[in-house]
């Protein structure tokens, strides 16, 4: 008995001093493993006197199984601990500026595009995107534009080599394709935004012949002038950071929108310069309109039932007017020092709650 104590407390000893699993495993192993000396003395009571065997099994199997517990418990404490430190270890201070210091800068038209996503996304449209090169029938014929109309001139196409006809391929001359691509292959009601790149065969200070747009589009069952004006009026707003940012709507033409109109905001140029916001002066934002009915028709929507109405905004100048970008050409430059200058953190991306960069 008194040797089983003794024995008891040697081993608790070594369990709670033990500095690892793989000590606890040696220490399980020397004692209750084949050759163990708990596994000795089990074996020895066979040569005992039955009432002697009985009760030293009984103390003998209790030893053995504090033992095996206190083993098990210091295993799973020791597995905790090693977790703990690994986790320690592999901590991150999230509030460390990021390393090493970031370098690039977005370009101001990726950025812009993203910040009247944000504007135009908040509002419930989605964003689509639709194919570069186009067919005649989409970037023309069903935008009620047919091959002998005079505002195919003033598009500068880029044609494709081919045979003419529908089929002909073009360098999309606007974003207004997609709006038909997107009528085309699906169910109204529609609310869409399309950013991307548009291509003219035009190149002066205010003219390159690859630039981008943003159009969009709303097709319901009540759509009225009074939907579009307010959606793009709350949009310039929120764009250029003015909440009072005086509009108007002068009449205008567009093949595909019937009436047609274009937005002008206020501004002041004061001493050479252009200041968005209250003024005496008016400059031109936008192209927009109620669908032309007969493009409705074009994409097999009733337009007795339906109606729509669509904008088109021109990347480059909005990102020139709110970002005081005097010449255009720079915008392709991929000069460094501009895009320093000019660009914006990859890191502040632009949200209706985080803020757009006014
Ligand atoms: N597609 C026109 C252009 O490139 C811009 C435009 C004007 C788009 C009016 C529209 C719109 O959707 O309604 O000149």
């Amino acid at each position: 008995m008194e040797d089983l104590d003794s024995l008891r407390s040697e081993l608790m000893t070594s369990v709670e001093g033990a500095a690892s699993i793989d000590d606890l495993e040696a220490i399980r192993v020397a004692e209750m493993g084949k050759k163990g000396r708990i596994t000795a003395m089990m074996k020895g009571l066979g040569n005992l006197d039955p009432e002697t065997r009985k009760a030293a099994g009984q103390n003998l199997n209790k030893l053995k199984s504090d033992v095996a517990d206190a083993l098990e418990t210091r295993k799973s404490e020791m597995a905790d601990s090693e977790l703990d430190a690994r986790l320690m270890d592999e901590r991150m201070d999230m509030t460390l500026p990021p390393r090493p210091e970031e370098e690039g800068r977005i370009h101001p038209i990726s950025q812009t595009i993203e910040e009247v996503v944000a504007i135009l996304g908040e509002m419930g449209f989605s964003v689509i995107e639709g194919p570069d090169i186009e067919d005649d029938w989409h970037n023309f014929t069903a935008l009620n534009i047919p091959p002998d109309h005079p505002a195919r001139q003033e598009h500068d196409t880029f044609y494709l080599p081919g045979n003419g006809g529908d089929e002909r391929l073009v360098l999309r001359t606007h974003t207004s394709p997609v709006q038909i691509r997107t009528m085309e292959s699906g169910e109204p009601p529609f609310r869409i935004i399309v950013p991307g790149r548009t291509y003219r065969c035009d190149y002066d200070a205010t003219h390159s012949p690859m630039f981008h747009q943003v159009e969009g589009l709303v097709v319901d069952r009540e759509t009225h002038m009074g939907h579009l004006k307010g959606c793009l009026i709350e949009f310039c707003r929120a764009f250029f950071g003015v909440d009072d940012l005086p509009a108007r709507f002068r009449p205008s033409y567009f093949p595909f929108t019937e009436p047609s109109a274009e937005m002008d905001i206020g501004c002041t140029r004061e001493g050479g310069g252009l200041r968005i916001g209250h003024g005496d002066d008016w400059l031109e934002i936008l192209g927009c309109g109620m669908v032309n009915p007969k493009v409705l028709e074009n994409c097999g929507i009733d337009s007795s039932v339906y109606q729509g109405f669509a904008f088109g905004i021109g990347i480059e100048r909005m990102a020139m007017l709110k970002y005081g970008i005097p010449d255009l050409r720079t915008f392709y430059e991929s000069d460094l020092r501009w895009l320093r200058h000019y660009g914006f953190s990859p890191l502040n991306v632009p949200s209706m709650v985080g803020g757009l960069n006014q």
